[in-house]
């Protein structure tokens, strides 16, 4: 079919700049540092083998890097728990090992982003310690919250909340004579208890774990379960089950509760206080982009992620309407829009938009990717999406990690079509190299088992061959770089056939056509890059089904 594709102006979603800071534009590459590289054949990734890695991140033109919890923590969530927030696990290496990684960042270019978990500690953590062996109503336990059960002999847990990865939200505790005691509430895991915001000496301590990666030089931090600080008054029973799922909307009284924003305004100041553009990243679960926007209003976080338009189908339609909403929300504070495709909590996208045809799933996300790419905002690319890993969806229980596995039946679990809605096989370590016990991960073997296909998707089989997933990524990233147009300012939509979306910024044209055939539109300029290849025909141009293209104009 032949369309007209106009430059005539639907949704004029085109809004000023609004500042200048490099965050607002930022490509930003997350370092899931247990399966990046491994130093030291542990089969762990660790920073040592991080820092020798970043020319990878440097050369793929990437602004910046968020590296997951690597502090000192007994990793019953991934490094999500933590039990000392200014030391490096020993799994990962040591605090010098984080002051090099820093500057050798620094010296590439790249800005450094580490995560800060201030929902909850770990049960190792020396103030939880403290409080089961302190007395119900004393002041080691007001860090945190203790409650008595309800029943009789307070054998029922305080309310009915439950936790994330699968059943109740509350854990029994029991006294140094061995009879039952108080609960404690955990959001997340029962090795997760959930700290208590109201009290001063955890908002003081986590002014001063801030400084102290600040005063190491890091130029930011991303902020976990930033809308699951403060809980309802009262914490009033929910009523119903099938509650809070990982990266969920739902209203509840234990998430975005408006009281967490004061906090954010609080860290806003304390990173402002110092030099360099230093920012925080929400991960926040929002009902809507409305209340999402909350977080990015300009006297608090720079950025949220933004996940409604991670959840967005393979639709055309359905992802115009996240992508207009997410920027009028943004733009009506003044806030950049963040684009994700994936993380470490999700099945990673060529098998999300799979159907069952990896092929399809891999023809999509290198059409994603274009898309994301070329739309104003910061984009956050998870490690290996770059290689265009799929999901691994065989992994054997016995090597799995992810506490939710073993709190939840795979019954009930939302598959997306990973292995079971589990996390572990987007956690997959990387390939790097063709051959080698780990495919270059690192000297020994790997944490989690890679597919043998993996030797054909590494970094070193990529290298170089103009048709492969990361040359294209390192195309993208520098013309993305080059463009003016590009980045941090308006767009417009041009009108396209149904199933095709067409979008345009200054001197810039995208066409993606999410479509399962192909589709012919007039050449819109100069084709710059695009995810398959193109073929023309005098005036026209064929776009192939799942395929994105950008055009100079
Ligand atoms: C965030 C992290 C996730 C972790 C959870 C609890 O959602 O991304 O990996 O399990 O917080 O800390």
């Amino acid at each position: 079919m032949t369309q007209e594709l106009t430059t005539s102006l639907q949704a004029d979603t085109a809004r000023p700049s609004g500042g200048s800071g490099w965050w607002r534009d930022a490509v930003i590459y997350q370092v899931y540092v247990r399966s990046f590289a491994d130093s030291d054949g542990d089969g762990i990734g660790d920073l040592r083998g991080a820092r020798e890695r970043l020319p990878h991140l440097a050369g793929l033109g990437a602004d910046a890097v968020w590296l997951t919890p690597f502090y000192a923590s007994p990793q019953a969530d991934g490094g999500y728990d933590v039990a000392d927030y200014r030391a490096v696990d020993p799994l990962f290496g040591t605090l010098a090992d984080a002051d090099d990684l820093v500057r050798t960042a620094h010296e590439l270019g790249l800005r450094v982003i580490v995560d800060v978990v201030p929902n909850h500690t770990s049960d190792r953590h020396p103030w939880f310690r403290a409080a089961l062996t302190g007395r119900p109503g004393g002041p080691d336990r007001a860090r945190y919250h203790f409650r008595p059960g309800r029943g009789a002999g307070g054998e029922l847990p305080p309310n009915d909340w439950e936790s994330v990865f699968g059943g109740p939200a509350w854990t029994r505790t029991t006294g140094p004579d061995g009879a039952p005691g108080e609960w404690y509430l955990h959001l997340f895991a029962p090795e997760q208890p959930d700290l208590n915001w109201d009290c001063s000496e955890v908002r003081e301590e986590f002014d001063s774990v801030l400084r102290f990666w600040l005063d190491l030089g890091v130029d930011g931090f991303r902020i976990d379960v930033a809308h699951g600080m403060v809980k309802a008054a009262g914490m009033p029973d929910i009523g119903r089950t099938e509650q809070a799922k990982l990266i969920g909307s739902q209203v509840l009284p234990f998430f975005d509760q408006d009281g967490v924003h004061e906090i954010h305004r609080s860290w806003r100041r304390l990173l402002d206080s110092y030099p360099g553009d230093r920012i925080g990243v929400a991960e926040a679960w929002a009902p809507s982009p409305e209340r999402l926007a909350l977080y990015v209003r300009p006297d608090e976080l720079h950025q949220a992620f933004n996940f409604q338009f991670l959840k967005s189908p393979w639709d055309a339609a359905a992802m115009r309407t996240v992508i207009d909403e997410s920027l009028a929300a943004t733009a009506s504070v003044g806030a950049p829009t963040t684009w994700v495709l994936s993380n470490h909590d999700v099945v990673r996208h060529p098998t999300r938009y799979a159907d069952g045809s990896p092929a399809r799933g891999l023809r999509r996300a290198r059409a994603a990717a274009l898309l994301t790419l070329a739309l104003p905002g910061s984009v956050y690319l998870y490690q290996g999406e770059e290689l265009g890993l799929p999901e691994v969806v065989d992994l054997p229980d016995a090597c799995r990690q992810d506490p939710a596995f073993f709190r939840t039946s795979a019954e009930g679990q939302d598959g997306q079509d990973g292995q079971d809605g589990f996390r572990d096989g987007c956690r997959v370590p990387l390939p790097w190299s063709r051959s080698g016990a780990s495919y270059g991960f690192g000297p020994g073997g790997s944490w989690l088992p890679q597919p043998a296909a993996w030797a054909g998707l590494s970094v070193e089989a990529q290298t170089g061959d103009p048709g492969s997933t990361l040359e294209l990524y390192r195309s993208a990233l520098a013309l993305r770089r080059e463009l003016p147009g590009l980045g941090d300012s308006g767009m417009t939509w041009l009108d396209a056939p149904a199933g095709v979306l067409a979008l345009a910024r200054p001197g810039f044209v995208c066409t993606l056509n999410t479509l399962g055939e192909e589709v012919e539109l007039p050449v819109p300029g100069r084709a710059l890059l695009s995810s398959a290849p193109l073929a023309y025909r005098a005036a026209t141009v064929r776009i192939p089904p799942d395929c994105c293209a950008w055009w100079a104009i």
